[in-house]
């Protein structure tokens, strides 16, 4: 059988590479692959679609007709766990590795069929709304980038090349103007006016508030596992803020690049936190990528806690950056950034222990220790600075400007545009 998606799992060469680095705590026990006939109802955390449980092919996230074709493109690449039928609201819905996927003829077939109609009837005409465009755009490109046409035998037919080419025509048909992004929600400063979680820092984002925004001087971009493993298409920031504020933490950061090599960093004072941040990139209507203000997630190391954008929330235009509570969960893969053996889903908040362990000092940061879920990523410690958001948008588009997989796209985008 040809598994035409490429899958990045390669769990055991991912166990054995972590192994030999010496970091594979995070890795889990394999869990039990549940039988397609399973209840997925248990499995799930806030599935609200109870229509989407009882039908796996049904779900209504663009419009409330599931045969709505939006409605059956998602459906048709969303993840499953164990051919069930998951959650159809989630984050990152294309995002998935999965050995079955897609793996047989009816399962390719179906694929190449609702991208074919979506072309010929103009799919990207029948949704004018920007949030939902946006979102479409966004699952479409993760889905481009799983895809792994041949790079030698491009003549050759082939059904990973039918795809991408199929994809890669739809991505620019979807795209918002520069104007459209500028007014896509800023949803981390409504979550601050909502009042989302009490743990959410009003002045994050202030370039003179009490968190300083870290950058590494080498000029790559600092949270390399998270970039490696959403591919460059979300931005993600790291942030850190020592208890009296941002000169108290610059000062810190100075002093540890004065370090001599061997020496000990200073203890952080108690009350030390760190935040990362994912926010969404698209491609805007020049073809080139973005990143907007919409926050993906915000991950705090002390609680530790999370906020997760929402789909649902988003789409309805409401306030987006949902606060995680104890009971949510998350397929593994996602949480565990790839390197977990099981489909999960766990516990979202209860997986931060897996990869770090309190805020004792520089090394408490896995962006600075330079723990390496993901294979091949750099392991040399960075020269650690405060940054600008301008900065690390800059250092993500030349990273992602340098991907083979941004050179195909845009090579095929162009030539969709001819036709
Ligand atoms: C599979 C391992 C893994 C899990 C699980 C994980 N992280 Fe991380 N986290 C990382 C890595 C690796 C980095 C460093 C950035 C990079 O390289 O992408 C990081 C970075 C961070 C940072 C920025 C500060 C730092 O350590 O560099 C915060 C904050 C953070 N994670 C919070 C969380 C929270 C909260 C959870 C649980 C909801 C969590 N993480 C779960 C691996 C993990």
């Amino acid at each position: 059988m040809n598994i035409i998606f490429h899958s990045s799992s390669r769990i055991p060469l991912t166990c054995v590479v972590a192994v030999i680095s010496g970091c594979c705590w995070w890795i889990l026990a394999p869990r039990s692959t549940p039988a397609a006939g399973d209840d997925p109802a248990p499995r799930q955390t806030k599935v609200d679609d109870a229509q989407a449980l009882a039908s796996p092919r049904r779900t209504t996230v663009y419009d409330s007709d599931p045969q709505h074709l939006w409605n059956r493109l998602h459906d048709t690449f969303r993840a499953r766990i164990g051919g069930n039928t998951g959650d159809p609201w989630e984050l990152d819905p294309f995002l998935w590795r999965s050995e079955d996927y897609l793996a047989d003829e009816q399962g390719r077939n179906t694929a190449l069929k609702v991208l074919d109609e979506f072309l010929a009837k103009n799919g990207h005409t029948m949704i004018k709304d920007p949030l939902k465009r946006a979102l479409l755009q966004r699952d479409l490109w993760t889905l481009f980038d799983t895809l792994r046409p041949p790079k030698w035998d491009a003549g050759q037919k082939n059904t990973q090349t039918e795809l991408a080419t199929r994809v890669a025509r739809i991505i620019p048909r979807l795209s918002l103007t520069a104007e459209e992004i500028e007014n896509l929600p800023n949803n981390y400063a409504e979550a601050v006016a909502v009042k989302e979680a009490w743990y959410l820092p009003a002045d994050l984002w202030n370039p003179k508030g009490s968190w300083v925004l870290l950058g590494d001087n080498d000029q790559m971009p600092l949270a390399l596992s998270h970039l490696h493993f959403f591919g460059g298409r979300s931005a993600f920031f790291v942030f850190l803020r020592l208890p009296n504020g941002r000169e108290q933490t610059k000062k810190y950061l100075a002093e540890l690049r004065k370090l001599a090599p061997g020496a000990e960093p200073e203890a952080f004072p108690a009350g030390t936190d760190a935040a990362l941040v994912r926010q969404m990139q698209l491609i805007d209507d020049q073809g080139k990528p973005v990143t907007t203000k919409v926050t993906e997630s915000v991950q705090m190391l002390e609680g530790p806690f999370e906020l997760k954008l929402n789909r649902r929330a988003f789409l309805a235009g409401k306030p987006s950056l949902k606060a995680i509570v104890e009971d949510d969960s998350e397929r593994d893969y996602i949480l565990f950034i790839g390197s977990n053996l099981g489909e999960g889903p766990s516990k979202v908040r209860r997986s931060c222990f897996s990869c770090h362990q309190g805020m004792k000092d520089i090394y408490s940061l896995n962006s600075y220790r330079r723990i390496r879920p993901i294979p091949l990523t750099p392991t040399v410690k960075p020269d650690l600075l405060p940054t600008t958001r301008e900065e690390e948008e800059t250092r993500l588009r030349e990273w992602k400007g340098n991907r083979y997989e941004w050179g195909l796209l845009q090579g095929l985008m162009r030539n969709g545009a001819r036709d």
